[in-house]
């Protein structure tokens, strides 16, 4: 009944995990690739090691979670190591996550990716709001054209790329604009919302220590504004981009809003940190019983399909 393709590829269900989340480590990475989840993503990977920020860097509240991890990561060649290796073993489905802490990072990174072996899927990451000192390149809609035109000078291989949250339908149109100019496998929306704060009421402080206590939010503050954009970039996209929906799901009802919106891929970030890799059978079951009870027996059936009380 969850069954759905992506480049063709046949999967189990739509799930994933969210870059960031419980894949940072070869264990993790391997806890994912036997979890229920229809498919995984690398933790965003730099050039080189990077520790991140001090600790502590995450917290969880009530309605979600705030992180300043500031990009920790084994480095690129662990990442496309661990990817190559589950190819040589007949992996299918892969999604390698990679950002540069400079524009010739950036393209040093890709140009590596497209001289190897690795046939799998690219998510390049425009939108980490952690880095000190580092804005997101996805809100510099020049700087995000520039590198995009560069990368697929040379770059031919499935590249995706991770937005940031927008907020003005503004933006929504020129962000897809640029992005319906380059042959990108899809587009996954959205990230955290960035450099939000929450505070410790009793202790009168913030809760985490980076940036002075700023950091991304994400869990179920951030579902109104994910859906928001899943579906501003579904009517604005080339229909050859696909969507990957990110931000606010700790249900199987969430998860069938996202589709509606025209999700094809749904990933899980804070519910996955709170709950570990049994979250995708709980949505999994959540999923089916939602499209049970509604009549669906595909996700072909709803996808993309929300009404509006025109
Ligand atoms: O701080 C972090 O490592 C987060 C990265 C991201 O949100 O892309």
């Amino acid at each position: 009944m969850l069954k759905t393709t992506f480049l063709g590829i046949e999967l189990e269900n739509c799930l994933m995990n969210a870059s960031g989340v419980h894949c940072m480590s070869v264990q993790e990475l391997n806890e994912l690739a036997g979890s229920a989840a229809g498919a995984f993503v690398t933790k965003t990977a730099t050039r080189d090691y990077r520790a991140g920020n001090p600790e502590p860097r995450y917290y969880d509240t009530k309605l979600g979670s705030i992180n300043s991890m500031g990009l920790p990561n084994n480095g690129f060649d662990y990442y496309l190591d661990y990817v190559l290796e589950r190819q040589k073993q007949g992996a299918k489905l892969q999604f390698l996550s990679v950002t540069g802490m400079s524009y010739e990072e950036n393209i040093g990174l890709l140009k590596k990716i497209q001289e190897s072996d690795y046939e799998g899927v690219t998510e390049f990451n425009l939108s980490c709001p952690n880095v000190p000192g580092k804005p997101q390149i996805a809100y510099d809609f020049d700087l995000t054209e520039k590198l995009l035109a560069e990368v697929f000078s040379f770059f031919t291989k499935p590249l995706g790329v991770k937005l940031p949250p927008y907020f003005d339908i503004a933006h929504f149109d020129a962000m897809a604009e640029i992005l319906n100019k380059f042959p990108l496998t899809y587009v996954n929306s959205v990230n955290s919302i960035g450099n939000g704060l929450c505070i410790d009421l009793d202790k009168e402080e913030v809760v985490i220590k980076p940036k002075g206590g700023f950091g991304g939010i994400g869990g179920e503050y951030i579902k109104p504004t994910a859906l928001a954009n899943v579906r501003a970039f579904r009517q604005r996209l080339n229909k050859d981009i696909k969507i990957i929906g990110t931000g606010g799901v700790t249900n199987g009802r969430d998860v069938f809003e996202h589709i509606l919106c025209g999700a094809d891929l749904v990933q899980v970030g804070t519910i996955l940190h709170q709950e570990g890799v049994g979250v995708f059978e709980r949505l999994s079951a959540e999923l089916e019983e939602v499209m049970r009870g509604k009549g669906y027996s595909s996700i072909e059936d709803f996808k993309g399909k929300l009404k509006t009380l025109d």
